[in-house]
């Protein structure tokens, strides 16, 4: 394992399941001291410190809820004073609702669009009036998915923050790049993780999906992981407003007649 992330401090939001955790394990075990959040700190969160702190490094939970613009603003704040500073902002938090489009209602439109996008752009706001006021360079990683790029029926809201997310790295890059500042999009396909939990419960429509990934498996939460460690890295410092899909070939497959 190299040591990419010596005397760097990275937030990961939403690290304490899935590919949050993943990404919090990945960036810790490169020399990364790691703020985790989530809304609330659980078992799963006191496990983790205890994981991240055998490996040597200094690890906070800061509890908070990212859709909302105040908590996200605190939570950029609190994570700077933990450690003194912060290099890397992973914006992992995210969900999902499943409804035709004409059921959507307001709440369910609004906890998603909250979640994936509002607080994501408020929270890398944030990020940047301390970088800008530190005069320090800054990496940050957002966590879209394939459907930033590609349909998802009865997914609607998801599919607009999602897609939005990818316009929105797109403009920072430019509009960030005079800082030293570089933005990138990681797009997952069908990750194994608790989001995903009907899907691999249901054989039926594991195969249908398994049918439209070339590489005919679902991904790993290691295998975004990895990508999100290179971003992050001084080797993708030549790297901004872009987003890499992780997906086995899913999102431009073509099916062979
Ligand atoms: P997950 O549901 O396993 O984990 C999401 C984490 O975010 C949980 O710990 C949850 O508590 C936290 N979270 C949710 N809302 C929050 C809030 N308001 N404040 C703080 N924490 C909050 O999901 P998974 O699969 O690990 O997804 C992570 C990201 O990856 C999401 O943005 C998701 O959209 C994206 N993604 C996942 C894919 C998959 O197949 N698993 C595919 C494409 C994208």
């Amino acid at each position: 394992m190299m040591n990419r992330f010596e005397n760097k401090i990275a937030l990961v939001t939403g690290s304490s399941q899935g590919i949050g955790e993943a990404c919090a394990l990945r960036l810790a075990k490169e020399g990364a001291d790691i703020i985790l959040n989530g809304r609330k700190f659980d078992e799963r969160g006191e496990e983790l410190i205890a994981e991240i702190e055998k490996m040597g490094r200094r690890v906070k939970f800061l509890a908070a809820d990212v859709s909302k613009t105040k908590d996200v603003i605190k939570l950029i704040d609190d994570a700077v004073a933990v450690f003194g500073s912060l290099d890397i902002l992973v914006n992992n938090a995210g969900l999902e609702k499943k409804a035709d489009f004409w059921e959507v209602t307001e709440e369910d439109y609004d906890i998603v669009m909250d979640t994936n996008l509002k607080g994501i752009f408020f929270g890398i706001q944030a990020f940047v009036k301390y970088c800008k006021r530190e005069k320090r360079a800054g990496t940050i990683i957002n966590m879209s998915s394939v459907h930033e790029e590609i349909v998802f029926p009865h997914f609607s809201a998801y599919c607009a923050s999602k897609g939005a997310m990818k316009m929105l790295t797109r403009n920072l890059a430019t509009e960030l790049a005079p800082l030293n500042i570089r933005i990138n999009n990681v797009a997952p396909g069908a990750v194994t993780t608790p989001i995903n939990q009907d899907l691999l419960n249901n054989k039926e429509q594991l195969e249908k999906l398994l049918d439209n990934i070339p590489m005919r498996r679902m991904g790993k939460v290691e295998d975004v992981a990895a990508v999100v460690a290179f971003l992050a890295s001084d080797e993708a410092g030549y790297v901004t407003g872009s987003t890499y899909f992780v997906d086995g070939g899913l999102t431009y497959h073509y099916e062979e007649q």
